[in-house]
């Protein structure tokens, strides 16, 4: 057996880590870019809603889960199934998922710190030049900041969950939080900043059709970062008597809040470019926004504050997402460290060796999978679609398994670990909990619709993106 198990030095510590993970790219960019194109405020509402009630449940249970079993998921499925075979399949789930979403998010965290080096170099204006991403994407330099990102990711790993993990959130969630702000001010001062505010808060809610309610439930439970695996592992190193659920609440909201803010700079900034703008005209993708379209909004800048202003602005962004996304992968990569330390006694940096590896070798494989290799390009056809590599990692684990994932956690949580368990876990640290709305709200939901919408997702997904046929259609 490994030493002493780790645990986070203070509530605060843990707050800010579960934040850190949830705040990523998904936060700063998906979120905005969603909203802008699905009614704004009333997109905003749908979020929130799932945020609150059908998410933080699940976040509940999963930290109740990990803090319970003291373990990785694969131990703490394990360990509260007792004998049970068939429950240890999820456990393994909640393991290979991060660790291939991790690999997903890496090329794409590679990219941002690309594109930031260029921007401190000087070089915003090349970034706004046709064909620039196709040909960044594609240049050996891609490999090279593979390997800077996984020496910083693993660095802060290999301090371990205080002097790491810990450390590294409290000090930058706060100065991300700091600069977001004093970016949307800055944003909010510019002319026809105020037409963003007024398209982002002013609801529309003609916008919101079944398909918006599903993408806004998956970006919901994406960005908080459930179905991966790492609320349970940073759930097992939760101080025994803090409180759980005020302490999911807090991620929530931060997590939120921080989407919502990032919102109030992304939309003032597309308007500041152009006024005239039709938001349903831009780009679904969260890679096209921040690579294609957000470049030239930061060079308009230069109008108004010079290029060397412009630079800085969109230098400070770039690094924002760099930080979001860092924290998130350092989540992401601890659940893989944590079993195989809890599951084989591994020593940390031995783990830490094993995994980045293996995962090296993997994001290379996305890496080339934008026209560098043929064969990562052009994988495989699904649906009718071409798929690459770094496509299908993306479709199996983000799409599809993630809900899977949540709706196993729920169903394991009530129905073989027990109702009253959970109660019991959640209770400790928090004795206003018991007999709480809250405490039956949370009781209720996880056993019932939680799963249900959760498996509708996964369904849907299925129908969707692996045989082509659009269930929401059919409503
Ligand atoms: N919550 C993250 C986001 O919003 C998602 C994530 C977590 C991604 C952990 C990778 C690792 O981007």
């Amino acid at each position: 057996m490994a030493a002493a198990r780790e645990h986070f030095g203070s509530r605060l510590g843990f707050i800010l880590a579960a934040a850190g993970s949830a705040v990523g790219i998904g936060n700063l960019v998906s979120f905005p870019v969603a909203a802008t194109k699905s009614g704004g405020g009333a997109f905003l509402v749908v979020y929130a809603i799932f945020v609150f009630f059908v998410c933080l449940p699940v976040m509940m249970a999963e930290l109740a889960l990990g803090r319970k079993s003291d373990k990785d998921p694969v131990g703490a499925y394990r360990q509260m199934s007792g004998n049970s075979r068939m429950w240890h399949i999820p456990g393994w789930l909640a393991l290979i998922t991060p660790f291939m979403i991790a690999v997903f998010y890496l090329v794409v965290t590679v990219w941002v710190l690309g594109y930031l080096v260029e921007i401190v170099m000087g070089n915003l204006d090349q970034l706004t030049t046709e064909g620039y991403f196709t040909q960044f994407i594609n240049s050996p330099l891609v490999f090279v900041f593979l390997v800077i990102l996984m020496l910083m990711i693993n660095g802060i790993l290999a301090l371990g969950v205080k002097d790491g993990i810990e450390r590294a959130a409290k000090t930058l969630m706060p100065m991300l939080f700091v600069m977001l702000v004093l970016l949307v001010i800055f944003v909010l001062t510019r002319e026809n900043a105020v037409l963003g505010v007024k398209y982002y808060l002013i609801p529309d809610f003609g916008k919101i059709d079944a398909s918006v309610v599903s993408k806004a439930m998956a970006q919901a439970f994406f960005s908080l970062s459930l179905g991966m695996g790492i609320m349970i592992t940073y759930g097992s190193y939760m101080k025994k008597h803090d409180s759980i659920p005020g302490s999911a609440r807090a991620v929530a909201v931060t997590d939120t809040l921080v989407a919502f803010i990032a919102g109030l700079l992304i939309l003032p900034s597309i308007f500041h470019f152009n006024p005239q703008i039709d938001p349903a005209d831009l780009s679904d993708s969260s890679a096209g926004m921040i690579f294609l379209f957000l470049p030239k909004i930061f060079l308009a800048l230069q109008d108004s504050v010079g290029y060397f202003g412009a630079s800085a602005f969109a230098a400070v962004f770039f690094f924002l997402v760099l930080v979001a996304a860092l924290t998130s992968l350092v989540s992401i990569i601890e659940v893989p460290l944590a079993t195989l330390r809890d599951e084989r006694g591994m020593e940390r940096k031995k783990a830490i060796y094993t995994v980045g590896a293996v995962q090296f070798v993997l994001a290379i494989g996305c890496a080339v999978s934008f026209g560098m290799v043929d064969w990562f390009t052009n994988l495989t056809h699904i649906a009718g679609q071409g798929k690459s590599f770094f496509d299908l990692i993306e479709l199996v684990f983000y799409d599809t398994i993630l809900p899977l994932n949540g709706l196993l956690i729920c169903l394991f949580v009530i129905y073989k670990w027990k109702r009253v368990n959970l109660d019991r876990e959640l209770q400790d640290g928090d004795p206003t909990f018991a007999g709480s709305f809250s405490q039956k709200y949370v009781n209720f939901s996880l056993g019932t619709f939680i799963p249900l919408i959760l498996f509708l997702v996964f369904v849907n997904t299925v129908a969707l993106k692996f045989f082509g046929i659009n269930l929401l259609d059919l409503i």
